[in-house]
């Protein structure tokens, strides 16, 4: 259902107001109480929100997430510029206080889509000699850390990167993390006071079981001091994430782009290396069984064995063969079947989709995006619009939620969300005119 046009124009309004209102001086929480600092991939998210009326805002959101960017290249998970007891784990229990960093953060990093939306922020900007300006700025940074992703999370050269913790793939409590989460040592863990679930009800949150092993982790990184070869080499948790890979692959496309703009040949050769090799190294992500692109575990040679919405990103990445892709076409239609409102986050006809629980089959905006941006550019218009105009419909009927229902379209998790409105604004509002939505017009592929 298209919102009327009086109703477009409150939405934009509203929307423009969570931004506004968890605007915290250059940078924007992704919701007060629940999340209370700036979170990586939320902030690049606003970011897009922000051009659409304030491109100066827009920019300054992605510099002040690199302003806390680790000597070795890393673009942290979280960024603590205030200690706020009302979350947890916050900066004492991450333990990087003592290693030197511009800002406190925690040891692990998530989803880089840096590289793409600045891309966008260049292409879309209404003074393109500010934008080149800021792209300047940025530019070193955003090369250190992808360089950091392979170094770091693919040191055996795969073409597929791991994410080290569920949190640093963004989709924190998918099932895919639950069989290789059973290697993880829970021993002495202790109790501990979550406040996640005094937010919000329990019902959408990770169990007991996940959380201990998310504070395993930390534990574990922390007593290594985030030193990336040791994690790499022992952490217990080491899974190739098809969605992380997706995305760093296009934000790689993304950034060749920006690296011929600028002139700089050098780096344009490296990422391009790099492009090829990650290229080939998707394949790794198919399971035959599933019929899809799964994540893999990288300890036990074993692949997830369902589907989750990070599969349909192959098209935003420009990954896949053209039969893989067919399939991951008939799946998607196929889900369009068995569900009100694509895309669930997690496989709708398996066992383990749950569809107000946290990752195991929620909807979110800003995946809806990437997924509909890439079906877009590669000619799925009819794909494309349905999942653009489901995102609105969701919006529109349960306002600015964190995620929602694909069953039945109910909000759920935190409210007055921020990529949620910045979703709105940059793709999903009628009024959005960024995005071209049914032709290629930004992948290089
Ligand atoms: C949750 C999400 C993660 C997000 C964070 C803040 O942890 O899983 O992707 O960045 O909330 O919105």
């Amino acid at each position: 259902m298209t919102p009327v046009a009086n109703d477009v124009d409150a939405l934009d309004n509203a929307a423009q107001q969570v931004l506004r209102e968890n605007d915290r001086g250059g940078y924007t929480i992704p919701t007060a109480g629940l999340y209370p600092y700036q979170w990586n991939w939320d902030s690049v998210f606003c970011a897009l929100g922000f051009a659409t009326f304030d491109e100066h805002r827009a920019w300054r959101e992605i510099e002040t997430l690199f302003e806390a960017q680790w000597p070795n290249g890393m673009v942290p998970h979280i960024v603590f510029r205030t200690d706020d007891r009302d979350y947890f784990p916050g900066p004492g229990v991450w333990g990087t206080t003592e290693l030197g960093l511009p800002w406190p953060s925690s040891g692990i990093s998530q989803p880089p889509v840096a590289a793409t939306v600045v891309r966008w922020l260049l292409e879309q900007s209404s003074d393109r000699a500010l934008a080149e300006r800021r792209l300047r700025g940025l530019f070193t940074g955003l090369c250190a850390w992808h360089r950091w992703w392979h170094a770091a999370r693919d040191p055996d050269g795969l073409g597929i990167v791991t994410v080290s913790h569920p949190w640093e793939s963004g989709r924190d409590n998918l099932p895919d993390w639950d069989v290789p989460g059973e290697a993880i040592d829970v021993a002495g863990i202790g109790v501990y006071r979550r406040r996640d679930t005094e937010h919000v009800d329990p019902h959408m949150r990770p169990h007991k079981v996940d959380y201990d092993r998310y504070l395993a982790l930390v534990r574990f990184g922390r007593e290594r001091n985030w030193d990336p070869a040791r994690i790499a080499a022992e952490n217990p948790f080491w899974v190739a994430d098809v969605g992380v890979t997706a995305i760093l692959l296009r934000a790689e496309r993304d950034l060749a782009h920006l690296a011929r703009e600028l002139g700089d040949t050098t780096e344009k050769e490296a990422i391009e290396a790099r492009i090829a090799r990650m290229e080939a190294g998707f394949d790794r992500f198919w399971n035959e069984r599933a019929g899809t692109f799964c994540s893999y575990d990288l300890r036990s040679g074993r692949h997830a064995e369902a589907a989750t919405s990070a599969s349909l990103l192959c098209f935003y990445a420009g990954a896949g063969s053209p039969e893989q892709r067919a399939r991951v076409l008939d799946m998607t239609r196929k889900w369009a079947q068995e569900v009100t409102y694509l895309t669930p986050s997690f496989e709708p006809s398996s066992p383990g989709f749950e569809h107000l629980r946290y990752w195991r089959g929620p909807v979110w905006a800003m995946i809806n995006f990437m997924i509909g941006v890439g079906f877009a550019e590669c000619g799925h218009g009819d794909l494309a619009d349905r999942i653009r105009s489901d995102t609105a419909s969701l919006i529109e009927q349960s306002g600015f939620s964190e995620y929602y229902s694909p069953v039945d379209g109910s909000g759920a998790g935190g409210g007055a969300f921020s990529w949620t409105a910045a979703v709105w604004l940059a793709w999903a509002s009628p009024n959005a005119n960024g995005f071209n939505r049914t032709e290629q017009t930004h992948g290089d592929r």
